[in-house]
């Protein structure tokens, strides 16, 4: 797996330091990417050490804490807390990650903390994923059926057709995946990337869709589907556990077969 370092000659300069309170036992510092479009300035690394037995053990503990106690200017995005939510993803000691998934004891030495990388920055640790999400609605996320229900209204599924969406519905968006990967950050203006790509196989997995060739057409494309090398970051990374390099694969496939 690529790890999703800065370069150890980086630019990045040297922020300010907040020690840690007095008589603090178990110090633990946090570097944290700090960039501002209202300044001027270039981004700066501020380190902020933290007595981990006054703060709870994930690393969006540590950053809630910051905010709260030690520098409310630091701007980060969070809502669940929960893994559910997607919001809170960010690079953590190389890694593209939820921060709210990431147990502070798991990373050695300092934590390092910036946001998803190759991405636009609106400020800090939050990313500008306009362009990602204008991506997720090109490939129409939604059912799209054009025969009439049955008269039930409903459109039932069997325990098997259900069970082809399993790795798949649980996506969170969080876009861990499609920022890890190379291919993506070369060409993401005109490669869907691996989030998307797995949600768009969702839709032609659903047996209730009407749509399969459409969205099939849709995809057919050099950049959309096959800038995809099959480097396989985006599943390494994923915090839910899922598989996007799998999903693409598929759709490869099924361009292929109904080529045959
Ligand atoms: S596949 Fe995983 S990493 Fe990618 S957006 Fe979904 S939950 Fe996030
Ligand atoms: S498998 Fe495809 S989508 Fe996943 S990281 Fe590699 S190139 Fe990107
Ligand atoms: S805050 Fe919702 S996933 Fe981390």
């Amino acid at each position: 797996m690529v790890e999703l370092r800065l370069p150890r000659n980086s630019t990045i300069g040297k922020g300010q330091t907040f020690p840690a309170p007095a008589g603090a036992k178990n110090v633990k510092t946090f570097r944290v990417y700090r960039w501002s479009p209202d300044d001027g300035k270039n981004p700066v690394i501020d380190s902020y050490e933290l007595d981990l037995d006054t703060i709870g053990p994930m690393v969006l503990d540590a950053i809630i804490h910051i905010k709260n106690e030690v520098d409310p200017t630091l701007t980060f995005r969070r809502s669940c807390r929960e893994g559910i939510c997607g919001s809170c993803a960010m690079n953590i000691d190389g890694e593209n990650t939820l921060a709210c998934l990431k147990p502070i004891k798991s990373i050695k030495g300092d934590v390092r903390i910036y946001p998803l990388p190759h991405m636009p920055i609106v400020k800090d640790l939050v990313s500008n994923l306009d362009g990602a999400y204008a991506q997720l609605r090109s490939i129409q996320p939604w059912m799209q059926a054009d025969s009439a229900p049955p008269p039930d209204g409903e459109r039932r599924q069997s325990i098997e057709e259900r069970a082809k969406l399993d790795g798949m519905w649980e996506c969170i968006l969080c876009f861990c995946c499609t920022t890890s990967c190379p291919s993506y950050w070369w060409n993401g203006d005109k490669y869907l990337g691996p989030a998307v790509l797995l949600a768009a196989y969702r839709w032609i997995a659903d047996s209730r869709d009407e749509h399969t060739g459409e969205r099939l057409d849709s995809l057919e494309d050099t950049f959309k589907l096959y800038a995809c090398r099959t480097i396989m970051n985006c599943t390494q990374t994923c915090p839910k556990g899922l598989n996007p390099a799998k999903a693409i694969g598929r759709i490869k496939e099924l361009q292929i077969e109904r080529k045959i």
